[in-house]
């Protein structure tokens, strides 16, 4: 009989999940195992919700954004029983091992399941935000930049002709990565990350120099910035199942846009690209690293090497302890702090 291993996408979405998963499969069936795929992420696994994989399902899903599995943002640690029924299900399905693609959120399950349940787990980083250690790049955040970025050419085209000062909103958590990308590769006039303390007088002084110059200016920020002269913003601050705070109703775009138009006295308006950030299909860089961390982890579980992730380090694919990529969050590190200095 085949061994089998179960595979399932865990935390929000991002373009690149069907790529890694038809990655693991192809790679998975090439040396002899059969997949399982596991509905709606953890939840699959607590609930025992399967769907077929196999080569021929997963075929044409490279292109496409998303995830076939489903996910959701289940902590089984949440309740001890659902622990219990994870293993069950583990049992019950007659795996061998489990392929868990997730960010932060979903693979420090995995890590634990694996230290303390010695569950056979292999992990696959994935996120739009790009914070995850010890990988160089996750998948998800180069076509998540690229709408970003996309979005802000639009905002300079109608910004320009109205001769306002226009503020895009981007996501990425409580990392800038997005937004700082966002803001290079647009050459935006100013980027606020949550890692760097906005210095008010001199954003303000900034956007009046590039208004007088051009009579429009673009400034990036991150949902996470802060900026306490522009208020707090809506109390409701909702915390998920792993704890972190929902950003989306902070209004952190908006309260800017506000403040700098109250500041400057020049027309400001802000624009929220959200959810859009993550949908579409994955760019080629994407349905690249996707596709061979996808299969780097069928050959990890095929190597025995269980409670490790595979990772791009440099240019190669390779694997790394669970662990090290968990529990600590990949933020802007100070260096780039130079990089804006020159550019912002
Ligand atoms: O972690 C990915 C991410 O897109 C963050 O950038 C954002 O803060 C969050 O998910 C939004 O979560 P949800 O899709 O649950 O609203």
């Amino acid at each position: 009989m085949k061994k089998k291993i179960g595979i399932l996408t865990g935390g929000g979405d991002c373009p690149g999940l069907n790529p890694a998963i038809r990655g693991c499969v192809y790679a998975a069936e090439k040396r002899g195992y059969e997949c399982v795929g596991l509905l709606d992420g953890w939840k699959g696994l607590v609930e025992g919700l399967t769907t077929p994989l196999n080569k021929d399902i997963t075929e044409y899903i490279v292109m496409k954004g998303g995830t076939m599995l489903g996910t959701s943002r289940t902590n089984p640690f949440k309740r001890e029983e659902n622990v219990g029924k994870c293993l069950e299900t583990f049992k019950k399905l007659g795996l061998h091992a489990l392929v868990a693609m997730g960010g932060d959120d979903t693979l420090g399950v995995a890590t634990r399941l694996y230290r303390d349940h010695k569950l056979n787990v292999v992990g696959v980083p994935k996120t739009m935000d790009n914070d995850l250690n010890v990988t160089d790049y996750t998948f998800g955040f180069d076509t998540s930049v690229t709408h970003a970025m996309e979005a802000a050419q639009s905002l300079i085209d109608t910004g320009n002709s109205h001769h306002r000062i226009m503020v895009l909103e981007v996501m990425g958590r409580h990392a800038g990565w997005v937004a700082l990308y966002t803001a290079i590769a647009s050459a935006a006039d100013f980027v606020c990350i949550p890692e760097r303390k906005i210095d008010t007088a001199e954003m303000l002084r900034k956007l009046k120099e590039s208004y007088a110059r051009k009579r429009f200016a673009l400034v990036v920020t991150s949902e996470a910035a802060e900026l306490p002269e522009a208020g707090e913003g809506v109390s409701k601050r909702d915390v998920d199942q792993f704890g972190h705070a929902i950003l989306k109703d902070r209004g952190m775009g908006e309260r800017i846009s506000q403040f700098i138009e109250k500041q400057t006295g020049i027309e400001t308006r802000f624009a929220v690209i959200g959810h859009m950030q993550r949908g579409g299909a994955p760019t080629l860089f994407d349905r690249m690293l996707a596709t061979r961390v996808g299969m780097k982890a069928a050959e990890l579980v095929h190597a025995g090497q269980f409670g490790m992730m595979s990772a791009l380090v440099g240019n190669q694919i390779v694997g790394v302890p669970l662990e090290k990529a968990t529990g600590e969050l990949k933020t802007v590190s100070k260096e780039w702090f130079d990089t804006m200095e020159v550019l912002f």
